[in-house]
């Protein structure tokens, strides 16, 4: 099951033309307090690069959800991924769904949620509802941890990308650059989610940050 065969039929949802290297699934996976995370979610599973990193950190008792819209890397990953202690599921779904797929496996709140979604190719209406259902299932202590590639930061859509998730979070700090991926990558920590029924005065703040 390839990347590239699955980038040429459809670059915008697949986001990447190969899975993701050592080092940056390194980076992904220490970017999250993992040791207490008992329900985790992976968004954009792929071929299952992050979610075995995800497994070889979670604690025996930790459930984790792998969500991935690409039915044959969902069909491949289901086939291939066998925990001999944590609870995993690969849900051949979109993440905007997260909150009904959360009530179907009876997760409650999440603890951590790990994403390497290509937000930059969604319409923005894609992007704030996925955020949205993000924000939507995460406990108050409950972290985001969201892959993305150093050079589109710097672009229009990179830099709403924050600004979306500065509306919906209290913390986002930028992890590590890692270097040794082609093309070079980050990843945005985001903490304290914002409930929508306070977001309306950091929309305010963040326009008026912008403006000034
Ligand atoms: C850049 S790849 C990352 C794959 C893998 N996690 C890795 O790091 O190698 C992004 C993945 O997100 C999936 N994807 C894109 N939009 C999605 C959505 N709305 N819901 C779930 N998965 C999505 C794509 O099919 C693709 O497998």
């Amino acid at each position: 099951m390839g990347f590239l065969r699955e980038f040429i039929r459809n670059p915008r949802q697949t986001g990447s033309i190969a899975a993701s290297s050592g080092p940056v699934v390194r980076m992904m996976t220490e970017s999250l307090d993992l040791s207490s995370a008992r329900r985790v979610i992976e968004l954009g599973a792929g071929t299952g690069a992050l979610t075995e990193g995800l497994l070889r950190r979670l604690d025996s008792d930790a459930t984790l959800v792998a969500v991935e819209l690409n039915r044959e890397f969902a069909d491949a990953l289901r086939d291939r991924l066998t925990s001999d202690s944590n609870t995993v599921h690969v849900a051949n779904r979109s993440a905007a769904d997260l909150p009904e797929l959360v009530r179907e496996h009876r997760l409650g709140e999440v603890d951590a949620v790990c994403s390497s979604l290509p937000w930059t190719l969604m319409t923005p209406d894609v992007r704030g509802a996925t955020l949205d259902a993000i924000v939507d299932v995460l406990a108050d202590d409950g972290e985001l941890v969201t892959l993305t590639c150093l050079h589109q930061a710097a672009t229009a859509q990179g830099r709403r990308l924050r600004q979306m998730l500065r509306e919906r979070f209290g913390q986002v700090r930028r992890q590590r650059v890692v270097w040794a991926a082609v093309p070079p990558m980050f990843a945005y920590r985001c903490s304290e989610p914002v409930r929508p029924a306070e977001r309306g005065d950091r929309v305010g703040a963040s326009a008026t940050r912008r403006a000034t």
